[in-house]
């Protein structure tokens, strides 16, 4: 299965990121990966639903069979750069959103772990009319102390996100 992932955060060391990065190790005999990349987006306006890198995009994931963000929290709320190319890719014709099994990992150093960004971005979904994964919900707290090096140092989040990937994959399965 091929899963097309938008990560909703900038920096070169983005904890999200390196989730995204350890997650493609842990879930390699599951999924493939194609990333969107979301940082080169206009700022909505209309007719952007005529751009070459809008039209890729939502190209690149009818392809796909799930939609995979990686987001931190940013204001209790989801990153710009993520609800600008939702935007975007919103305005093409029958988007590729419609019906696409989603699921969302969120990364913070904070105990609410992206909770409150992980409600507005499923709001944000029933409009886009994605399909997403309901359970387990990947929070993930106190994330600068569960990389090293860019590696997962924690196994129980390791375990987990095994766990969660097992879990996508049965869902895109049973939705097919
Ligand atoms: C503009 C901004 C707003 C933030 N708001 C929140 C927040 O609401 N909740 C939270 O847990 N962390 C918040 N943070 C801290 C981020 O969780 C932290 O910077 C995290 O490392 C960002 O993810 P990244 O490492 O993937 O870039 C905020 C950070 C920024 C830059």
């Amino acid at each position: 299965m091929k899963l097309a992932v938008m990560v909703a955060s900038l920096r070169k060391d983005s904890a999200n990121r390196q989730i995204f990065e350890n997650y493609q190790e842990l879930a390699k005999d599951k999924f493939e990966f194609e990333e969107i990349e979301i940082s080169n987006f206009p700022f909505y306006d209309s007719g952007v639903e005529n751009l070459d890198i809008v039209i890729k995009a939502n190209e690149q994931i009818a392809k796909c069979d799930g939609v995979l963000f990686f987001s931190p929290e940013y204001n209790y709320s989801l990153p710009a750069v993520l609800k600008n190319a939702l935007d975007c890719i919103s305005r093409v014709e029958n988007h590729a959103f419609a019906k696409k099994p989603a699921a969302i990992i969120g990364a913070s150093p904070s105990p609410i772990a992206t909770a409150r960004m992980q409600y507005h971005l499923r709001q944000i979904g029933v409009y886009l009319d994605l399909r997403f994964l309901n359970k387990p919900e990947a929070l993930i707290g106190g994330v600068y102390e569960k990389l090293q090096d860019r590696k997962i140092t924690d196994e129980s989040l390791k375990a987990f996100l095994t766990r969660h990937a097992d879990a996508f994959y049965n869902f895109i399965k049973e939705s097919k």
